[in-house]
């Protein structure tokens, strides 16, 4: 059983093998899947205990769809992982993901789930952090659900979306909680940008984290700042729109100074000449 269905008071197994075996239908190995509709997400999530209602999509981007939600009357953002419905890295190899043998379709579901849990980790392990991002709830197969971000039904807008009165210190605070993130939760985020910070209650959120990584003493701290470099990048665009200039090398130092894991502490002076363009 995997890490968080143990925890579903439904589960019989794990909730993504009960939609495995639905799927395959008992047609030896033979299974398609096309793209979810909303009546199916709806009944999957109040079958597996995520939510007690769906109400409607709110947002639907490359890879997975968020809806409100409800658990007993209170708002909740429903997230569903759903790779087969666009060209993917992976169906652009594989062909366009519809019909697929049983092995194949478990494999993908397998990778959908993966993605999910890995949301739902580093969601939990950001807000443990004491990270201003949603606090995540559950998570069964492909789904998972975490705090609505505004207010009744109305949803917080994206950094984006809105002129801030004080600019300069909107973007002292997402460094600031980016570096908490980067620092005490030990990740980067992967695709940090003014879509992706939403503004509510007169402070910034950091959502949509599945493409994070962890920092620990295995990874690759080239790949690391090279994210960094990129994410801070990405904010001060958006900065730069109130005229705001900063030094992207001056913050990523800040970053590296704050933490890097101790076994790589020299992991510059070990570069090999050219793989900083890596
Ligand atoms: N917890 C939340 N509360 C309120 N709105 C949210 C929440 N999570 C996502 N949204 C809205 O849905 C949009 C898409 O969600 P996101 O997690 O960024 O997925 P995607 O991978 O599609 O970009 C966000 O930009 C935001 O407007
Ligand atoms: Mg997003």
């Amino acid at each position: 059983m995997s890490r968080v269905d143990k925890f579903n008071p439904l589960a019989k197994g794990s909730a993504i093998d009960q939609k495995r075996d639905e799927l395959r239908g008992g047609t030896s190995g033979k299974a398609s899947i096309g793209e979810p509709g909303f009546a199916e997400i709806k009944s999957d999530a109040i079958r597996f205990g995520l939510a007690t209602d769906v109400l409607y999509p709110m947002s639907a981007g490359k890879e997975a769809s968020i809806y409100l939600a409800l658990w007993n009357n209170h708002p909740i953002i429903l997230k569903a992982y759903r790779l087969w419905a666009t060209p993917h890295k992976l169906s652009m190899t594989k062909g366009h993901i519809r019909e697929s043998s049983g092995k194949k379709t478990r494999w993908i579901l397998g990778f959908l789930e993966d993605i999910a849990v890995k949301e739902f980790d580093i969601l939990d392990n950001c807000f443990r952090a004491g990270v201003r991002v949603p606090t995540p709830i559950s998570r069964v197969a492909n789904y998972l659900t975490m705090r609505f971000i505004g207010d009744g039904e109305t949803p917080a807008p994206q950094l984006r979306e809105i002129e801030l009165e004080d600019p300069e210190a909107v973007m002292n605070e997402v460094f600031d909680q980016y570096l908490l993130m980067y620092r005490d939760a030990n990740y980067v985020h992967g695709d940090l940008s003014a879509y992706n910070i939403l503004w509510w209650q007169d402070h910034a959120w950091i959502i949509d984290v599945p493409q994070g990584e962890p920092v620990n003493k295995w990874s690759d701290m080239n790949k690391i700042e090279l994210i960094l470099q990129r994410d801070i990048h990405n904010v001060l665009k958006y900065f730069e729109s109130y005229g705001i200039e900063r030094d992207p090398e001056h913050i990523l130092n800040v970053f590296l100074d704050a933490f890097i894991p101790s076994n790589l502490r020299n992991y510059r002076e070990l570069r090999k000449e050219g793989m900083e363009l890596l």
